[in-house]
Protein backbone atom coordinates (compact mmCIF):
# COMPACT_ATOMS: atom_id res chain seq x y z
CA UNK A 1 0.00 0.00 0.00
CA UNK A 2 1.33 3.42 -0.81
CA UNK A 3 1.41 6.17 2.17
CA UNK A 4 -1.23 8.39 1.64
CA UNK A 5 -0.70 10.42 4.96
CA UNK A 6 2.35 13.11 5.58
CA UNK A 7 3.30 14.03 9.34
CA UNK A 8 5.19 17.43 9.78
CA UNK A 9 7.00 17.78 12.57
CA UNK A 10 7.24 21.41 13.21
CA UNK A 11 7.40 21.90 16.99
CA UNK A 12 10.52 22.88 17.45
CA UNK A 13 12.47 25.30 19.03
CA UNK A 14 14.45 26.52 16.22
CA UNK A 15 17.04 27.64 18.27
CA UNK A 16 19.78 28.12 15.08
CA UNK A 17 17.05 30.88 14.06
CA UNK A 18 17.29 33.13 17.19
CA UNK A 19 15.88 35.69 17.87
CA UNK A 20 13.89 35.83 14.56
CA UNK A 21 12.16 32.63 15.56
CA UNK A 22 11.14 33.71 19.61
CA UNK A 23 7.79 34.63 18.57
CA UNK A 24 7.55 33.77 14.71
CA UNK A 25 8.10 30.38 14.28
CA UNK A 26 10.56 29.28 11.44
CA UNK A 27 8.06 27.18 9.18
CA UNK A 28 6.39 30.45 8.49
CA UNK A 29 9.08 32.67 7.79
CA UNK A 30 8.65 33.91 4.10
CA UNK A 31 10.25 32.77 1.21
CA UNK A 32 9.73 35.49 -1.50
CA UNK A 33 5.87 35.58 -0.65
CA UNK A 34 5.13 32.40 1.03
CA UNK A 35 5.74 30.66 4.44
CA UNK A 36 8.26 27.63 3.77
CA UNK A 37 5.45 25.38 5.40
CA UNK A 38 3.64 26.31 1.96
CA UNK A 39 6.04 24.68 0.34
CA UNK A 40 5.98 22.01 1.69
CA UNK A 41 2.57 20.97 1.91
CA UNK A 42 2.65 21.80 -2.29
CA UNK A 43 5.26 18.95 -2.15
CA UNK A 44 3.15 16.64 -0.37
CA UNK A 45 0.37 17.64 -2.61
CA UNK A 46 1.99 17.49 -5.87
CA UNK A 47 3.11 13.65 -4.58
CA UNK A 48 -0.36 12.39 -3.84
CA UNK A 49 -0.23 12.98 -0.39
CA UNK A 50 -3.43 14.92 0.65
CA UNK A 51 -3.81 14.23 4.62
CA UNK A 52 -1.36 16.68 6.65
CA UNK A 53 -0.69 16.73 10.05
CA UNK A 54 0.96 19.15 11.66
CA UNK A 55 3.10 18.63 15.19
CA UNK A 56 2.92 22.20 16.30
CA UNK A 57 3.96 23.47 19.98
CA UNK A 58 3.48 26.14 22.23
CA UNK A 59 3.94 29.89 20.36
CA UNK A 60 3.25 27.67 16.75
CA UNK A 61 -0.81 27.73 16.11
CA UNK A 62 -0.41 30.51 13.94
CA UNK A 63 0.92 27.76 11.19
CA UNK A 64 -2.65 26.29 11.02
CA UNK A 65 -4.21 29.75 10.30
CA UNK A 66 -1.89 30.45 7.06
CA UNK A 67 -4.08 26.98 5.83
CA UNK A 68 -7.18 27.66 7.10
CA UNK A 69 -9.75 30.66 5.16
CA UNK A 70 -10.30 34.07 5.56
CA UNK A 71 -13.43 35.28 4.52
CA UNK A 72 -13.41 38.87 5.63
CA UNK A 73 -10.05 39.19 3.57
CA UNK A 74 -11.31 37.36 0.76
CA UNK A 75 -14.17 39.88 0.87
CA UNK A 76 -11.93 42.69 1.00
CA UNK A 77 -9.81 41.17 -2.50
CA UNK A 78 -13.42 40.45 -4.30
CA UNK A 79 -14.47 43.89 -4.08
CA UNK A 80 -11.08 45.75 -5.14
CA UNK A 81 -10.92 42.69 -7.98
CA UNK A 82 -7.82 41.57 -7.26
CA UNK A 83 -8.26 38.19 -8.38
CA UNK A 84 -4.59 37.67 -8.43
CA UNK A 85 -4.32 37.98 -4.44
CA UNK A 86 -7.50 36.34 -4.00
CA UNK A 87 -6.86 33.10 -5.58
CA UNK A 88 -3.48 32.61 -3.38
CA UNK A 89 -5.05 33.82 -0.42
CA UNK A 90 -7.42 30.85 -0.79
CA UNK A 91 -4.60 27.89 -2.20
CA UNK A 92 -2.91 27.37 0.74
CA UNK A 93 -6.48 25.73 2.43
CA UNK A 94 -7.11 24.22 -1.05
CA UNK A 95 -4.17 22.05 -0.79
CA UNK A 96 -4.73 19.41 1.68
CA UNK A 97 -6.86 18.45 4.55
CA UNK A 98 -4.61 19.69 7.45
CA UNK A 99 -4.98 18.39 10.47
CA UNK A 100 -3.12 20.13 13.63
CA UNK A 101 -1.64 18.04 16.93
CA UNK A 102 0.38 19.20 19.88
CA UNK A 103 4.20 18.33 20.99
CA UNK A 104 3.48 19.20 24.84
CA UNK A 105 6.96 19.57 24.96
CA UNK A 106 10.35 19.43 22.50
CA UNK A 107 11.40 15.81 23.60
CA UNK A 108 13.12 15.32 20.05
CA UNK A 109 12.27 14.79 16.50
CA UNK A 110 11.29 10.87 17.23
CA UNK A 111 8.89 11.95 19.84
CA UNK A 112 7.35 14.30 17.48
CA UNK A 113 6.66 11.46 15.01
CA UNK A 114 4.95 9.82 17.61
CA UNK A 115 2.46 12.04 18.63
CA UNK A 116 1.04 11.70 15.19
CA UNK A 117 0.27 8.03 16.21
CA UNK A 118 -4.17 8.09 16.49
CA UNK A 119 -3.54 10.11 13.18
CA UNK A 120 -1.65 7.56 11.24
CA UNK A 121 -2.97 4.93 12.52
CA UNK A 122 -1.32 0.96 10.63
CA UNK A 123 -0.65 2.39 7.87
CA UNK A 124 2.95 3.26 5.88
CA UNK A 125 3.02 7.01 5.88
CA UNK A 126 5.53 9.97 4.73
CA UNK A 127 7.73 12.66 7.78
CA UNK A 128 8.70 15.86 5.92
CA UNK A 129 10.46 17.96 8.55
CA UNK A 130 9.35 21.53 8.98
CA UNK A 131 12.16 23.04 7.60
CA UNK A 132 13.00 21.65 4.39
CA UNK A 133 11.58 21.52 1.06
CA UNK A 134 12.74 20.25 -2.39
CA UNK A 135 12.61 22.33 -5.70
CA UNK A 136 9.62 21.33 -7.29
CA UNK A 137 11.54 20.98 -10.32
CA UNK A 138 13.03 18.01 -8.84
CA UNK A 139 10.51 16.16 -6.89
CA UNK A 140 11.76 13.40 -4.33
CA UNK A 141 8.86 11.52 -2.69
CA UNK A 142 7.43 10.05 -5.58
CA UNK A 143 10.07 7.81 -5.77
CA UNK A 144 10.32 7.38 -2.11
CA UNK A 145 6.79 6.35 -2.35
CA UNK A 146 6.68 3.80 -5.03
CA UNK A 147 9.68 2.46 -3.27
CA UNK A 148 8.08 2.00 0.06
CA UNK A 149 5.25 0.49 -1.10
CA UNK A 150 7.44 -2.12 -2.87
CA UNK A 151 9.61 -2.90 0.50
CA UNK A 152 6.65 -2.03 3.23
CA UNK A 153 10.20 -0.91 4.91
CA UNK A 154 11.88 2.29 5.55
CA UNK A 155 12.97 4.26 3.05
CA UNK A 156 14.94 7.57 3.25
CA UNK A 157 16.65 9.69 1.21
CA UNK A 158 19.97 11.00 0.75
CA UNK A 159 22.34 13.68 -0.15
CA UNK A 160 26.32 13.26 -0.72
CA UNK A 161 27.84 16.13 1.63
CA UNK A 162 31.52 17.34 1.82
CA UNK A 163 33.30 14.64 3.72
CA UNK A 164 34.09 17.65 7.03
CA UNK A 165 30.39 18.40 6.97
CA UNK A 166 29.47 14.88 8.18
CA UNK A 167 29.35 15.30 11.42
CA UNK A 168 26.31 17.98 11.17
CA UNK A 169 24.28 15.08 9.71
CA UNK A 170 22.69 11.29 10.69
CA UNK A 171 24.88 9.24 8.31
CA UNK A 172 24.10 6.18 6.20
CA UNK A 173 26.34 3.02 6.12
CA UNK A 174 24.80 1.56 2.50
CA UNK A 175 25.27 -1.42 0.36
CA UNK A 176 24.13 -2.09 -3.54
CA UNK A 177 20.27 -2.29 -3.22
CA UNK A 178 19.94 -5.94 -5.11
CA UNK A 179 16.42 -6.82 -3.42
CA UNK A 180 14.24 -3.31 -5.08
CA UNK A 181 12.24 -3.86 -8.42
CA UNK A 182 13.86 -3.55 -11.75
CA UNK A 183 12.14 -0.65 -13.06
CA UNK A 184 12.53 1.36 -9.53
CA UNK A 185 16.30 0.40 -9.66
CA UNK A 186 16.76 1.43 -13.49
CA UNK A 187 15.06 4.78 -12.81
CA UNK A 188 16.76 5.90 -9.25
CA UNK A 189 19.90 5.45 -7.38
CA UNK A 190 18.85 3.40 -5.05
CA UNK A 191 20.84 1.54 -1.66
CA UNK A 192 20.37 -0.78 0.76
CA UNK A 193 21.35 1.08 4.30
CA UNK A 194 23.30 -1.65 6.48
CA UNK A 195 23.45 1.53 9.57
CA UNK A 196 22.77 4.94 10.68
CA UNK A 197 25.13 6.85 12.69
CA UNK A 198 23.81 10.14 14.26
CA UNK A 199 25.99 13.31 13.62
CA UNK A 200 29.90 11.25 13.68
CA UNK A 201 32.81 12.75 14.18
CA UNK A 202 34.81 12.83 10.26
CA UNK A 203 37.17 9.90 10.67
CA UNK A 204 34.15 7.82 11.95
CA UNK A 205 31.67 8.26 9.19
CA UNK A 206 30.86 4.95 7.26
CA UNK A 207 29.98 7.19 4.20
CA UNK A 208 29.42 11.15 3.41
CA UNK A 209 25.52 9.78 2.08
CA UNK A 210 23.75 12.21 4.60
CA UNK A 211 19.82 11.87 5.87
CA UNK A 212 17.54 14.81 4.61
CA UNK A 213 14.05 15.32 6.12
CA UNK A 214 12.12 13.10 3.98
CA UNK A 215 11.41 9.62 5.35
CA UNK A 216 8.50 6.62 4.64
CA UNK A 217 7.75 5.06 7.32
CA UNK A 218 5.80 1.52 8.23
CA UNK A 219 3.56 2.31 11.29
CA UNK A 220 5.77 -0.34 13.54
CA UNK A 221 8.40 2.93 13.85
CA UNK A 222 5.95 3.93 16.80
CA UNK A 223 6.42 0.81 18.68
CA UNK A 224 10.17 1.33 17.99
CA UNK A 225 10.12 5.35 19.31
CA UNK A 226 7.99 3.78 22.60
CA UNK A 227 11.61 1.67 23.46
CA UNK A 228 13.73 4.30 22.45
CA UNK A 229 15.43 6.19 25.63
CA UNK A 230 17.24 9.91 25.23
CA UNK A 231 20.17 9.63 22.79
CA UNK A 232 21.91 12.41 21.07
CA UNK A 233 21.28 15.75 22.62
CA UNK A 234 19.12 13.94 25.59
CA UNK A 235 16.49 14.04 22.55
CA UNK A 236 13.91 10.90 21.09
CA UNK A 237 15.55 10.14 18.34
CA UNK A 238 14.15 9.21 15.00
CA UNK A 239 17.40 7.74 13.66
CA UNK A 240 17.76 5.85 16.83
CA UNK A 241 14.12 3.95 16.44
CA UNK A 242 14.86 3.52 13.07
CA UNK A 243 17.89 1.74 13.95
CA UNK A 244 16.47 -0.30 16.12
CA UNK A 245 14.00 -1.79 13.44
CA UNK A 246 17.14 -2.06 10.90
CA UNK A 247 18.57 -4.26 13.61
CA UNK A 248 15.20 -6.18 13.70
CA UNK A 249 14.94 -6.78 9.73
CA UNK A 250 13.08 -4.28 8.86
CA UNK A 251 14.53 -3.51 5.47
CA UNK A 252 15.82 0.04 4.83
CA UNK A 253 16.50 1.83 1.61
CA UNK A 254 17.77 5.40 0.57
CA UNK A 255 17.23 7.00 -2.98
CA UNK A 256 20.12 9.40 -3.54
CA UNK A 257 18.89 12.83 -4.38
CA UNK A 258 20.16 14.69 -7.43
CA UNK A 259 17.65 17.45 -7.00
CA UNK A 260 17.58 21.06 -5.84
CA UNK A 261 17.08 21.32 -1.89
CA UNK A 262 16.65 24.32 0.40
CA UNK A 263 17.31 23.76 4.14
CA UNK A 264 15.83 26.92 5.51
CA UNK A 265 16.59 25.60 9.29
CA UNK A 266 19.64 28.27 9.50
CA UNK A 267 19.57 31.90 8.45
CA UNK A 268 22.34 31.14 5.72
CA UNK A 269 20.71 28.60 3.99
CA UNK A 270 17.08 30.44 4.32
CA UNK A 271 18.74 33.69 2.64
CA UNK A 272 19.98 30.86 -0.28
CA UNK A 273 16.48 29.55 -1.11
CA UNK A 274 15.13 33.05 -0.53
CA UNK A 275 17.91 34.75 -3.34
CA UNK A 276 17.53 31.12 -5.59
CA UNK A 277 13.58 31.22 -5.89
CA UNK A 278 12.79 34.68 -6.04
CA UNK A 279 15.61 34.57 -9.00
CA UNK A 280 13.28 31.62 -10.60
CA UNK A 281 10.04 33.73 -10.23
CA UNK A 282 8.96 35.09 -13.25
CA UNK A 283 7.58 37.96 -12.04
CA UNK A 284 10.23 39.26 -9.55
CA UNK A 285 12.89 37.30 -11.04
CA UNK A 286 13.82 39.95 -13.98
CA UNK A 287 13.89 42.49 -11.99
CA UNK A 288 15.76 41.04 -8.84
CA UNK A 289 18.36 39.28 -10.98
CA UNK A 290 19.18 42.47 -12.09
CA UNK A 291 19.48 44.33 -9.01
CA UNK A 292 21.34 41.01 -7.79
CA UNK A 293 23.79 40.83 -10.50
CA UNK A 294 24.55 44.60 -9.95
CA UNK A 295 25.14 44.75 -6.43
CA UNK A 296 27.29 41.58 -6.75
CA UNK A 297 29.10 43.45 -9.04
CA UNK A 298 29.61 46.56 -7.14
CA UNK A 299 30.15 44.49 -3.96
CA UNK A 300 32.95 42.56 -5.72
CA UNK A 301 34.96 45.60 -7.07
CA UNK A 302 34.50 47.39 -3.42
P1 LIG B 1 15.64 20.58 14.15
O1 LIG B 1 16.72 19.60 14.40
O2 LIG B 1 15.84 21.54 13.05
O3 LIG B 1 15.35 21.33 15.54
O4 LIG B 1 14.31 19.77 13.94
P2 LIG B 1 14.70 22.72 15.81
O5 LIG B 1 14.34 22.81 17.23
O6 LIG B 1 13.56 23.01 14.87
O7 LIG B 1 15.84 23.77 15.43
P3 LIG B 1 17.27 24.08 16.11
O8 LIG B 1 18.13 22.88 15.79
O9 LIG B 1 17.07 24.33 17.57
O10 LIG B 1 17.71 25.32 15.38
C1 LIG B 1 13.91 19.26 12.68
C2 LIG B 1 12.39 19.34 12.59
O11 LIG B 1 11.79 18.60 13.65
C3 LIG B 1 10.93 19.41 14.42
C4 LIG B 1 11.38 20.85 14.14
O12 LIG B 1 10.30 21.75 14.30
C5 LIG B 1 11.89 20.77 12.71
O13 LIG B 1 10.86 20.95 11.75
N1 LIG B 1 11.02 19.04 15.84
C6 LIG B 1 12.24 18.90 16.43
C7 LIG B 1 9.86 18.85 16.55
O14 LIG B 1 8.73 18.97 16.02
N2 LIG B 1 9.94 18.52 17.87
C8 LIG B 1 11.14 18.37 18.51
O15 LIG B 1 11.15 18.05 19.71
C9 LIG B 1 12.33 18.57 17.76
Amino acid sequence: MRAAKAVIPAAGLATRFLPATKAVPKELLPVVDRPVLQYIVEEAASAGINDILLVTGRGKTSMIDHFDRRPDLEARLEEKGDLDRLEAVRRPGELAEIFACRQGEPLGLGHAVSVGQSHVGDEPFVVMLGDEFMDEDSPLLPAMLDLQAATGGIVLAFIEVPTELVSRYGIASVAPATDVPADLAAEHEIVRVTGLVEKPPVDQAPSNLAVVGRYVLPATIFDAIRRTGPGSGGEIQLTDAMATLLAEGTPVHGVVFRGVRYDTGTPAGYLEAVVELACKRPDVGPTFRRWLVDFVDKDLRG
